[in-house]
């Protein structure tokens, strides 16, 4: 039974985790031996779910306890990056929210850090583990739309009404919101080149947690990356958008189209179209309740398995680059050179039983 510990008792711990961890717990297969929150309320919530003490007083308590085996921090997005650093160097594994720093000198520590550790370190997001994106990403490398040239993604909505965090130094949309879109495109595409755009803030006071601030951090963006060979894609995200109806991510090939519907986090399925064919074929959502906290159970299976996570800290590493050069770039209008590495997505230690079970009924979804 695998020992967890957990940072940050917020929203996302109390609805989307909570409900990864039940059959994590249920299934034997995960036990919840320390938690903790600077908000004595949140602690004591979560201890009593857990039957843990609530009383612990720092988070180097759960990163010290000799029963906690993974070290899942869910806090405000400054401390991503120095828990971690804690945690792996305790020789604990990671799940650590995104982004897993918000600078590049941490998170180049963190990479290093997680070579050398005992411990696996996976940053969120964890887009490239649903059976869509996998779908895609297999569809791309089969040369079903030829080869690609073109990409829009976005992501975005009208923006939290909690965390004072999200708005302040070291927070903003780009971290939070185009994140996903950075990791699902880079991980289609392969790394990024270059990047431009326009990045600021667009509202500049807002009511949070029932009290009006003024925002610091961005809340609007137009991301352009380059991932050479004149393929070009972008990021439109925000805390300023209220709905829309478009695709999570659009790719243009030399020889077709291919569109993932719904958010790329929370993936509706997808379409696409073959010149070759002449016409569109959708492809409906497979699996319905996967859940964009699906690394924590991912994380559990590969410790079990003793098998690599096909999340990768450099591929988070990367995307932190994009997101900070991107913020460069609306400061002084340049273009910033991308230059770290991150390898491909190693779908191959972790076969696609979905797909495979669809293939064996329906070569044509092979
Ligand atoms: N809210 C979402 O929909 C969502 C979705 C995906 C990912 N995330 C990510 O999850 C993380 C948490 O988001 P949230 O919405 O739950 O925020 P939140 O503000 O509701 O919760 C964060 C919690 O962390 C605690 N905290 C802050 N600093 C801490 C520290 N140093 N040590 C221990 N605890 C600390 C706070 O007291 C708070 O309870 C963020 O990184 C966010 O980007 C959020």
């Amino acid at each position: 039974m695998i020992g967890l510990g957990i940072i940050g008792l917020g929203n996302v711990f109390e609805g989307p985790y909570r409900a990864e961890l039940a059959p994590l717990i249920r299934d034997g297969r995960v036990v919840v031996e320390a938690v903790y929150d600077p908000a004595a309320e949140k602690r004591a919530f979560a201890a009593g779910l857990y039957g843990v003490a609530d009383d612990l007083s720092s988070p180097d308590a759960v990163i010290k306890h000799p029963a906690v085996d993974i070290v899942l921090i869910l806090t405000a997005m400054p401390a991503h990056g120095p828990l971690a650093e804690q945690a792996l160097a305790a020789g604990k594994h990671v799940l650590v929210e995104k982004p897993m720093a918000t600078d590049l000198t941490t998170a180049a520590r963190l990479v290093q850090a997680a070579l050398s550790a005992p411990g696996h370190l996976v940053p969120a997001p964890h887009v490239v583990l649903s059976p869509t994106f996998r779908s895609i990403h297999a569809d791309l490398a089969a040369g079903r739309i030829g080869r690609p040239t073109l990409a829009r993604a976005r992501y975005g909505w009208a923006g939290p009404d909690w965390g004072r965090w999200f708005y302040q130094s070291g927070g903003g949309s780009l971290f939070d919101l185009g994140v996903y879109n950075v990791v699902s495109l880079c991980a289609l595409l392969g790394p990024a080149r270059r990047v431009t755009g326009m990045v600021g803030t667009a509202i500049s006071e807002r009511v949070v947690e029932g009290a009006p601030m003024a925002i610091e951090a961005d809340d609007n963006a137009h991301v352009l990356i380059d991932f050479g060979n004149a393929c070009f894609a972008v990021v439109t995200t925000g805390f300023t958008m209220q709905k829309y109806r478009t695709p999570a991510i659009e790719l243009y090939g030399t020889e077709g189209t291919l569109q993932l519907l719904g958010d790329d986090w929370a993936p509706d399925g997808y379409e696409v179209w073959e010149n070759s064919r002449d016409a569109w074929s959708v492809h409906p959502e497979t699996n319905p309740t996967w859940r964009w906290t699906a690394g924590l159970a991912h994380l559990v299976e590969a410790i079990e398995t003793e098998r690599e996570p096909l999340i990768r800290p450099e591929h988070g590493y990367h995307a932190l680059e994009i997101m900070l050069a991107a913020q460069e770039a609306g400061r002084t209008g340049t273009a910033v050179a991308i230059t770290s590495p991150f390898p491909a997505v190693g779908y191959g230690d972790w076969p696609d039983v979905a797909r495979d079970r669809r293939a064996r009924h329906d070569p044509a979804s092979a």
